[in-house]
């Protein structure tokens, strides 16, 4: 299939200028024929494109065409409207170039196709956005309205536009459509009124007839048929096959509604459209004095309702005219051809003024919404084709005329300004001849001579100027015109051809008959006051915006409509020329719009006058593309290193490295006096396709260049914010610091005031630095606190601590105490208990109390021999009674008479203190601790113990006198067992008197300082107690756990 494609695509040539004999017609036209046979209808005159009307559906506008024909180079593909517009585009993007497309060809050639296949492509081409697409929508909905309003079928074609449209899309500059602009040009409005033969007026009035529901049919006041209607059934072919006027209308409905007219506004349109269809059918009968009177009065009244004016205002309006003549108003009634004129007039003006208003909505729903800045456009300019019928009217000569001026464009543009500019360029060039065609257009518009100024002149003669008079004038002032024929200039085989009444210009098209029937009526394009006034009391909202009454008001005479239309044109003319122009030449191959159809005769007449002959030989001879050097440095610079990025020496010397560089061949390219010239379009395809990839390179370039700079930008930005932060944090941390310091110097110097202060009593002064100091001294104290009893080391104490030192001293001391005594064995214990009580009782009471402290107590003082008789003989005993004995010890009892000194035992059980026979333990005493009532001693060494014993106790006789070497200890196991300190009393006389039962008192002498420690009985019969001095200093040294023990009971105390 692709291979057939292509196969057939090289049936004849793509290009015209690539014909053998480019100067040969049937050549370009047999290239054509082929061509269109093989339905191929596009060909190319270099960058012209001629398309050949196929007069049917061709599957190449699909979106596999669009996308193919998609940014890519025209002369890659074969040709299409689709590649035009593809470069229009490109260039408008790429350089920034206002462009049009302008179409041209003769009526039915496909113009208006070709101008929406240019709208399809922009719109399928360009991003699909959502913000978009309305506007896309809005820009190709705009078509089935205006064509709905403004076209019609005529003769030569089904879907005739009967008014020129120029149509601005308006970009952005990233390409994206923005809106657009309508221009219409000049209606054919008489077509309201009256069709040729085989003729309809405009579609709308059929569609509405069609497609309306019935109900809206009932509120206008219109029956469905068309033929029930003058306005509508003129031409005798109101229903047309292949035309589905309902489907249309719904069509231009939904279309109305996306242009932002609704429902409200569309209404008006009916009601303006039934008016019109109504006005048709009223008639007017001749009256009295010729007179005119309505015939038919109740139409009147529907279209009084219809309009929403007053009936009776618009009878009046109908039948008189009012002719306002200095200071004087006469209202004068109309005859009946008066009447009927006026009434068309009245239609005409009333559906031209609502083609505006249409016009100018579409044109304000399409306003670009937001200000683009940097707008670009693309004109697409599809205007009114060379029309030529069995007559020609007013309408006819505005169309040729504008068709003219537009080939005039075309020959200005391609033949003769670029002749001109070879010439100028000073390339070697032969002149192609061509067919100026500005002869004619002068013939029409020229100042004072001309036809149309001559028209306007005749418009404004008072009084007697008529369309005769206008062509007599015609005929005498153009007579000698080449291009201006006339009855009665003309020899006797054209007298035959022109009638009385007509004239004949010979277009550059070909020769077209005038009837100058009408002209001047056309021309004043006037509308009676009276039909004005009754318009502006509608109260149709169209209406209202069209007819104003400051029209009324306004004193100057309106331009003629020929003396309008000349002005558009020239306007148009300065549009289109500001602007790149692209150009699509339209040929019908028929005049009976019959697909297949190739007539040659009809062809070649288009070929020649649309001067594509003479197109082809400037361009097969010429270049394709010029460039001032400037600007195609500018563009292509960067394709050469020594041209990049500032060229050297002047403009034209760098294009002419820059394209040796591009190794332009030596026929591809001449080197004008400003300019370039490029003879291929593929030579400078290729250079633009270079560009196009260094331009990718170089937006790479400033890209990554761009986000360096952004990057940075957004570093430095960061780094003066971290800066910021740092200096901050610096300036949080230095005054935190200072705060410290200036705190810290606060504590100093409270530190020395309190220092200073130290040894007065608390205050606020010294308070933090006794604190200080305590603390201190805690943890030192802490650290350095004996660990042993034994360890007499303590920290020294401020003074501000002393009392507190003392007492965690103790507090230490007796912890210590308390823990090792929680450790002792209880038989260590009971000794430490008995250490204490001896001291308790003893100390500072008996001097012999220092020498007992570093000795053990013990239980037993016995020998192992005495032990022996100990316990066989009395332990054995006491055992037997249910007593234990705690303690033992030898002692000396003196009788109580003489004093004579006995061994004895001692033995100490819970109950008793018994005295035993040294020699074999038998008890000598036993005395309970109620039989005892005090033991005393003396203060001093001796070991002197004297038992209290009641004097009346009958067992013993008085108290007993015992000495005892280990006097402590004995009697410290005495009280311990008692129970009773209180048993022990302390004598320090000299002397002390014993109890002897029954008897005498005996007295004991104690004497201190003596040699030795010992009892005797002295000379004079009483006891004599020796107790020495020295005898501690004879001690041994003190047993150290002894000490300690002493120690540890002192602090446990
Ligand atoms: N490319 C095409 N493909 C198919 N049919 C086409 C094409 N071009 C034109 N036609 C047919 O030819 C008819 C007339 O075309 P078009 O309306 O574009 O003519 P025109 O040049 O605008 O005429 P006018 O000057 O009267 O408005 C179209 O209605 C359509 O049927
Ligand atoms: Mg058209």
């Amino acid at each position: 299939m692709e291979q057939d494609l292509h196969v057939r695509d090289r049936v004849g040539v793509q290009d015209f200028v690539l014909l053998e004999n480019h100067t040969s017609e049937a050549d370009f036209i047999e290239n054509l024929q082929k061509r269109s046979k093989e339905e191929l209808i596009y060909t190319y005159i270099g960058s012209v494109l001629v398309s050949v009307n196929p007069y049917k559906n061709l599957p190449i506008y699909g979106p596999d065409y669009v996308e193919k024909y998609r940014n890519v180079n025209f002369y890659e593909l074969p040709p299409h409207v689709f590649a035009l517009t593809d470069t229009a585009l490109r260039s408008l993007r790429g350089e920034l170039i206002n462009q049009c497309i302008l179409i041209s060809g003769e009526s039915g050639a496909g113009k208006t196709e070709a101008s929406k296949k240019v709208l399809q492509f922009i719109a399928a081409t360009t991003r699909k956005k959502a913000s978009l697409e309305t506007v896309k929508d809005k820009l190709l909905q705009s078509n089935p309205v205006l064509e709905a309003f403004g076209n019609a079928k005529t003769n030569r074609n089904d879907n005739s536009s009967r008014f020129g449209k120029y149509m601005d899309v308006e970009f952005d500059f990233t390409g994206d459509p923005t809106g657009g602009h309508i221009i219409n040009y000049l209606l054919e409005k008489s077509r309201v009124v009256f069709q040729a033969k085989g003729e309809r007026n405009f579609h709308i009035f059929y569609q509405l007839l069609a497609g309306a529901d019935d109900d809206l049919l009932e509120k206008l006041f219109l029956k469905r048929d068309p033929d029930l209607y003058v306005y509508l059934k003129q031409g005798g072919s109101s229903r047309l096959s292949g035309i589905d006027d309902a489907q249309s209308f719904k069509i231009v409905r939904e279309a109305l509604y996306v242009m932002e007219i609704g429902d409200e506004e569309q209404e008006a349109l009916f009601h303006l459209l039934a008016v019109i269809i109504h006005l048709g059918n009223l008639e007017f009968a001749s009256g009295e004095g010729g007179r005119a009177s309505i015939s038919n009065p109740a139409l009147v009244s529907t279209i009084a309702k219809l309009l929403g004016c007053p009936e009776d205002k618009l009878v009046k309006a109908l039948l008189n005219r009012t002719i306002e003549a200095r200071d004087d108003v006469v209202v004068s009634p109309m005859g009946r051809d008066e009447a009927v004129k006026a009434r068309d007039a009245l239609s005409k003006s009333v559906y031209e003024r609502m083609f505006n208003w249409l016009v100018q909505r579409l044109n304000r729903s399409l306003q670009s919404d937001a200000e683009v800045k940097k707008k670009m456009v693309l004109g697409i300019l599809d205007i009114y084709g060379f029309e030529i019928f069995q007559s020609n009217s007013f309408e006819q000569l505005c169309i040729n005329y504008c068709n003219e001026k537009l080939q005039q464009l075309f020959i200005e543009l391609t033949l003769k300004s670029e002749q001109d500019e070879y010439r100028r360029e000073g390339i070697a060039w032969e002149p192609v001849a061509y067919f100026d065609n500005k002869i004619i257009c002068d013939l029409i518009e020229e100042k004072h001579k001309g036809i149309i100024s001559i028209m306007d002149e005749e418009c404004l003669v008072p009084g007697e100027a008529n369309d005769k008079t206008f062509l007599n004038k015609m005929n005498k002032l153009l007579s000698e015109h080449p291009h201006y024929v006339s009855h009665a200039k003309g020899d006797t085989k054209t007298k035959k051809t022109i009638e009385r009444e007509e004239f004949r210009l010979v277009h550059y098209a070909g020769e077209v008959t005038y009837n100058v029937n009408g002209f001047l009526e056309k021309n004043n394009d006037l509308l009676y006051r009276d039909l004005k006034e009754a318009m502006i009391s509608s109260s149709n909202r169209i209406t209202k915006d069209m007819f104003t009454a400051s029209e009324l008001s306004r004193k100057k005479r309106p331009d003629t409509a020929a003396s309008q239309f000349k002005t558009s044109l020239a306007q148009l003319v300065d549009i289109l020329v500001s602007k790149e122009p692209s150009y699509i030449r339209c040929i019908k191959p028929n005049d009976v719009q019959k697909p297949g159809l190739f007539e040659t005769a009809i062809v070649t007449h288009q070929v020649k006058y649309l001067g594509l002959m003479e197109n082809l030989r400037v361009r097969r001879a010429g270049f394709a593309y010029r460039r001032p050097y400037e600007g195609f440095l500018n563009r292509y610079k960067s394709l050469c290193p020594e041209t990049w990025p500032h060229p050297k020496g002047d403009a034209k010397s760098a294009v002419q490295t820059l394209v040796n560089h591009l190794k332009y061949g030596a026929d591809d390219y001449r080197m004008g006096l400003t300019k370039i010239f490029i003879r291929l379009p593929k030579t400078l395809f290729e250079t633009e396709d270079a560009f196009q990839k260094r331009k990718n390179e170089l937006a790479s370039k400033i890209q990554a260049k761009y986000k360096g700079i952004l990057q940075r930008r957004k570093y430095l930005a960061i780094r003066a914010r971290i800066i910021a932060v740092q200096a901050l944090v610096r300036r949080f941390l230095a005054k935190r610091e200072a705060t410290k310091r200036r705190s810290a110097v606060a504590v100093i110097r409270q530190f020395i005031i309190g220092f200073m202060k130290r040894n007065e009593p608390m205050g606020s002064d010294n308070e933090k630095f006794l604190g200080f100091v305590r603390h201190q001294y805690l943890l030192r104290l802490a650290k350095q606190l004996p660990q042993s009893v034994m360890d007499k080391s303590w920290p020294d104490a401020p003074a501000s601590c002393q009392e507190a030192n003392n007492i965690l001293r103790a507090m230490h001391m007796q912890w210590m105490v308390g823990r090792y005594c929680k450790g002792l064995s209880p038989s260590r214990r009971h000794q430490f208990e008995m250490k204490v009580l001896a001291e308790a009782v003893f100390k500072n009471n008996k001097k012999s109390y220092g020498a007992s402290v570093t000795k053990w107590f013990v239980d037993c003082r016995l020998s192992t021999d005495q032990q022996g008789v100990f316990r066989s003989n009395f332990e054995v005993n006491v055992k037997s009674q249910g007593e234990t004995i705690l303690y033992s010890a030898p002692v000396t009892k003196f009788d109580r008479h003489g004093y004579k000194a006995r061994d004895r035992f001692l033995a100490l059980t819970k109950a008793a203190v018994y005295l035993l026979d040294a020699k074999d333990c038998k008890v000598k005493h036993r005395l309970t601790f109620n039989d005892i009532t005090g033991i005393t001693v003396t203060n001093s060494q001796d070991n002197l113990i004297v038992v209290r014993i009641p004097e009346d106790d009958k067992k013993d006789k008085g108290d007993l006198i015992l000495e005892c070497n280990y006097l402590i200890e004995t009697l410290t196991w005495i009280v311990d067992t008692c129970k009773n300190r209180d048993i022990i009393r302390f004598e320090s006389a000299t002397s002390l008197t014993h109890h002897i039962a029954k008897g005498k008192p005996g007295t004991i002498e104690i004497t201190r300082g003596g040699e030795i420690t010992g009892i005797t009985k002295g000379k004079n019969g009483h006891l004599m107690v020796v107790s020495c001095q020295q005898l501690q200093k004879r001690l041994p040294s003190p047993n150290k756990q002894i000490f300690f023990f002493h120690f540890a009971l002192k602090a446990a105390t």
